[in-house]
């Protein structure tokens, strides 16, 4: 049987919601990685709104966010659905990552999944989120696709994911992440 390294994924949230359901989302994720995975949930709130003024240097909390983002094997994204796009805060973690030098998007595998109080859990933000991936060179993986809809009925008030079929799909996408990431970049 072929030994693999562990893959060291960054997730990221784009919620800076105290009681996100797209950071417990994430938590979620981290109690169900398989075996050889990692998984550390960074925060985005404290980087500043992107301004290409500030780009030499970058900012030291941007710099740290670029860098985690290029050591990282993978990243997993949990993206709320705002006005059907996602966060500002999230296109604007993205901004600062697509930028030279090195480009720390480009080439790299991302597994994205979303929840929202809304019917369509995050499928309209989930596609401008893969546009915007697909432009910087990072490579979305397609399926499953995870849409948590209803967030408030299917998550109890301790962020606990009750729904039995969503955490199956959010199994699945950590399971279909791990040869993504080994196939896209060995
Ligand atoms: C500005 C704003 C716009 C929103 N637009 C949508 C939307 O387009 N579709 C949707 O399903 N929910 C929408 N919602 C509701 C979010 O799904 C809900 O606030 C969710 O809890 C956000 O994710 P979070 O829990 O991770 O913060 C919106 C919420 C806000 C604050």
């Amino acid at each position: 049987m072929t030994e693999h390294r562990t893959l060291n994924v960054l997730g990221i949230s784009g919620s800076l919601r105290e009681g996100s359901y797209n950071t417990a989302l994430l938590r979620t994720a981290r109690e169900l990685l398989p075996p050889g995975m990692t998984l550390d949930i960074m925060e985005i709130a404290e980087l500043p709104l992107f301004n290409q003024e500030n780009e030499n240097p970058f900012p030291a909390v941007v710099a740290e966010f670029r860098e985690r983002i290029a050591l990282a094997d993978a990243l997993l994204i949990a993206s709320p659905e705002y006005n059907s796009s996602v966060s500002g805060a999230l296109k604007n973690a993205l901004d600062w990552a697509s930028r030279p030098p090195r480009q720390p998007l480009k080439s790299k595998p991302v597994a994205i999944l979303g929840a929202s109080t809304g019917n369509f859990g995050t499928v309209r933000a989930q596609l401008h989120l893969r546009q915007i991936l697909t432009h910087v060179g990072a490579l979305p993986l397609g399926k499953p696709e995870v849409l948590v809809a209803r967030a408030d009925q299917v998550f109890d008030a301790d962020g606990n994911l009750l729904d039995q079929v969503a955490l199956g799909l959010l199994r699945d996408l950590l399971e279909a992440l791990a040869p993504w990431t080994r196939r896209m970049a060995p």
